[in-house]
């Protein structure tokens, strides 16, 4: 790798109150193809959402996917995420809805 970016990373706000407590962090990853399938994904998902849950007070790390996505289900259960549910009919994407699943790391989980 030497420096070279192997992908690119996003955290975004989602409110579950009117209060600021009770915002969450939804992130979301992607690797570059040629370095997909040696670990990174998983290693990326559990190192932002462990600087996400440190450098701020926020309870929860979310990510979501499509169903049909398994290196992005094992990537977050590997770095420790827990699938929590689903969500029908939540994104707009070529022309249609698509489900997601939801998972989460939340910080009394962080040990
Ligand atoms: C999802 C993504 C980030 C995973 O990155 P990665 O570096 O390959 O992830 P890891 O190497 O940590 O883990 C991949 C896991 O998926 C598994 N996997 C890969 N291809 C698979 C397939 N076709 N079917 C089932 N499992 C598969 C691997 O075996 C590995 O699981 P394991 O370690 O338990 O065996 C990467 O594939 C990606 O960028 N995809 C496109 C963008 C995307 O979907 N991002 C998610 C946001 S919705």
């Amino acid at each position: 790798m030497d420096g070279e970016g192997v992908g690119s990373m996003s955290y975004i706000r989602i409110p579950y109150g009117p209060n600021r407590r009770s915002l969450a962090w939804r992130i979301g990853i992607t690797v570059l193809p040629k370095h997909r399938r040696r670990g990174i994904g998983a290693k990326a998902h559990r190192l932002l959402a462990e600087q996400l849950l440190t450098q701020s007070d926020v309870h929860r790390v979310e990510a979501d996917t499509d169903p049909e996505n398994p290196p992005e289900r094992r990537a977050l259960v590997n770095a420790g995420f827990v699938q929590e549910g689903g969500l029908k009919g939540a994104q707009w994407r070529n022309g249609a809805w698509h489900d997601r699943v939801l998972f989460a790391l939340t910080r009394d989980a962080l040990g």
